[in-house]
């Protein structure tokens, strides 16, 4: 290379900017692709997303970017390109995974340029030549090819521009929000009693009974119940409601609480039938903080967090361990070394799981209920042994450590669907297989677990995950499901998170009680997967993450390390009107009622014939409205509303003639309750 090229530090923050002194070639890789935002992971400069050297189509690349599906990268040319060229396709590191199909996209000043189509796994990479003449801003995308990001794992190899000059070229990712410091809208709960939480609960006859009434206010707390059902007790100085109904029926019963300054209480409705779950389960899980590094040691901290922050107090109840309780087919790590499973088939927790039975004790004894996690396939995702041709077995097994919900990952059961020999060491602990074609392939698996569930004499929720595949919504209640995940894995990210939350139509007609929707785990808090950080999501969009998560009544499963919650992280998930409308007991799905610009208004109709709605803004500007389109959310005459996070009455608004004031964060939300004036 004959020319010049300086590198220099932009004002914008991680933006570089290069400066090209005669006509010639800039690779992409010599910008700062860091500022990409991305689904998944980290941008990479000349590695695939997954670290490793680009290779798409079993042709490898010294030069490129690797960045992983939704993905946006803005470059300022300031009109000094000629033209930009790449090969781009799915890296091979995915290992032929048909789930993985991306499409590459080029825009110059918000005009399509270039497309690539859908580009899969094992594809070649296709080439992309542009005329930028002129061009002032080229966006690089990668979309998911409407079918989810999981394996996304896209490069833009060889990537270059022609210049004619003495150039400056910013790299930079969408545009994003100012930075707002946390600030805190969720109002301390009162000293005095207030019983929080769903308002209804199912149980099936004969199973055990767990039920911690949860309360905020000063202990002592002493509670009692009205009309509790024969088989029932409840303990006065706990909340604990346990013991078992015989037969099936609705039972109404007031709870009550009391201390030195007040009393409260709260009609619950017990249903004893076939279904449980009947409002969406909130607890936390173990992947999103710790990954492949869980103990029993930190879950028993993680239960004993739940209780110490108070959350319980708010209607948090599960505690999960995903992957890795199991014994690992090849990890390194010696605790993870073992018998899969013993003599007789029986599966054998890995040496940091010593007593699982021991554990669920622990954790009831605090009124917390406890999960895990297996694969129909062999092996689960992280290569963990899974319960194929043990499903029976394994399901006796949580029955009897005393286990209350199962996540069932698809992993390498993809394989087993294609006719895979469980035996071959060759199979991916990953793969779709005909999961995503065939809706009985798709089905099979989890409808032969779901059985083996409900014929235990203990309710355990049945979590389905498998990424939406074959429409799972469509069918996960029929196979006694009460959740399933709607799409691929989250990060941190407002790309990722955004992606997942505000995509969420198609399946939302389909979710009610005892049937959720799961569009992935929460990121707020000390997030990162054996290695954690603080959340990378901005204040407000951790406000729209929960808020969004509410509408959808998703299950809520607090991902981050509870021993290092901070006073924003806990007020977030502490809000019980917010809460309220995840817990709705008439368990609708919000959906998308209006969509302008970068304003998203969300409604979910609620049991007591209020509405939740959620004024989003994707875009990141503040967004001020005057706002009076109340028809297309269902509102008529004179409305009460309410702002959920503030817990604060507004004016009522007069829907035929007046207007709604609204200033919406970048990024952010409102989120209020409108109820019918009488
Ligand atoms: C998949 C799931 C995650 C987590 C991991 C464990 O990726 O989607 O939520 O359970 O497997 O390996």
């Amino acid at each position: 290379m004959n020319s010049r090229i300086a590198l220099a530090a932009g004002l914008a923050l991680a933006a570089l900017t290069t400066e090209i002194a005669t006509a010639e070639t800039v690779w992409l890789d010599q910008l700062d692709v860091r500022t990409a935002s991305q689904g998944w992971g980290e941008p990479q400069k000349n590695k695939s997303v997954g670290g490793n050297a680009l290779s798409i189509g079993g042709k490898t690349f010294e030069h490129g970017f690797g960045t992983h599906a939704e993905s946006i990268l803005h470059i300022n040319l300031g009109g000094g390109a000629q033209s930009f060229a790449a090969s781009v396709g799915v890296d091979d590191e995915v290992g032929g995974n048909r789930a993985a199909s991306v499409e590459f996209i080029v825009v110059g000043d918000g005009r399509e340029l270039w497309k690539s189509g859908v580009l899969h796994a094992g594809d070649a990479a296709k080439d992309c030549a542009v005329n930028l003449s002129g061009v002032k801003l080229l966006t690089l995308k990668v979309g998911d090819a409407d079918d989810g990001n999981s394996y996304d794992h896209a490069d833009w190899g060889d990537a270059k521009f022609e210049t004619d000059g003495a150039k400056t070229f910013v790299a930079s990712g969408e545009e994003m929000p100012e930075p707002v410091a946390p600030y805190i809208l969720t109002p301390p709960a009162p000293a005095t009693p207030r019983i929080n939480g769903a308002d209804v609960f199912g149980v099936r006859p004969g199973s055990p009974f767990l039920f911690t009434i949860p309360a905020t206010g000063e202990r002592p707390m002493k509670f009692s119940a009205k009309n509790l059902p024969d088989g029932l007790k409840l303990d006065a100085k706990t909340g604990r409601i346990t013991g078992a109904l015989k037969k099936q029926g609705e039972f109404v019963v007031t709870l009550r609480a009391k201390n030195i300054l007040g009393k409260a209480e709260k009609s619950f409705r017990i249903v004893c039938g076939d279904q449980i779950a009947l409002t969406p389960p909130m607890g936390w899980n173990s992947w999103n903080c710790f990954a492949h590094a869980v103990s029993a040691d930190r879950v028993k901290r993680a239960a004993d967090a739940l209780v110490k922050s108070g959350l319980v107090n708010h209607g948090w109840t599960y505690i999960n361990i995903d992957d890795f309780w199991e014994n690992h087919r090849d990890s390194n790590d010696p605790t993870l070394h073992g018998d899969f499973r013993d003599a007789k088939g029986f599966v054998v927790p890995n040496s940091r799981f010593p007593d699982m039975k021991g554990l669920a004790d622990y954790v009831h004894g605090l009124g917390l209920k406890i999960g895990l996690y297996s694969s129909p396939g062999p092996w689960t995702c992280g290569g963990c042994t899974g319960s194929f041709q043990h499903e029976a077995q394994d399901a006796q097994t949580y029955a009897q450590w005393g286990f209350d919900y199962l996540k069932y990952d698809w992993c390498s059961y993809g394989s087993i669907a294609d006719g895979k020999q469980a035996t071959d060491s060759s199979i991916p602990s990953w793969s779709e297989g005909k999961g995503k074609s065939d809706i009985e392939v798709a089905i099979y698996p989890y409808r032969l677990m779901g059985k083996f569930l409900h014929e235990q004499k203990r309710d355990i929720v049945f979590s389905l995950c498998q990424y939406g595949m074959s429409d799972v919504w469509n069918w996960g209640g029929s196979v006694n499901g009460q959740s399933w995940r709607t799409t691929g894995d989250i990060t941190d990210t407002w790309r990722s998170m955004s992606d997942i939350g505000f995509k969420q139509d198609k399946a939302a007609p389909l979710a009610k009680p005892g049937n959720w929707n799961d569009p992935d785990m929460l990121i707020v808090g000390e997030v990162g997967w054996g290695k954690t950080h603080p959340t990378r999501l901005t204040t407000d969009e951790q406000y729209t993450h929960i808020s969004l998560w509410c509408l959808l009544s998703a299950p809520l499963l607090i991902g981050c390390d509870m021993e290092k919650f901070d006073d924003f992280t806990l007020s977030l998930l502490s809000n019980d009107e917010v809460l309220a409308i995840d817990q709705d007991a008439l368990g609708k799905e919000a959906m998308c009622a209006i969509n302008h610009d970068t304003v998203r208004i969300y409604k979910k109709d609620l049991a007591d014939g209020g509405h939740a709605i959620g004024f989003f803004n994707l875009g990141a500007q503040p967004v001020d409205l005057s706002f009076n389109e109340f028809a297309p959310l269902g509102l008529a005459g004179r409305q009460h509303v309410r702002d959920l996070w503030r817990q604060k009455n507004l004016a009522d608004v007069d829907t035929l003639a007046g207007s709604l004031p609204l200033t919406i964060p970048a990024h952010g939300v409102l989120l209020y309750k409108f109820k019918a004036a009488k």
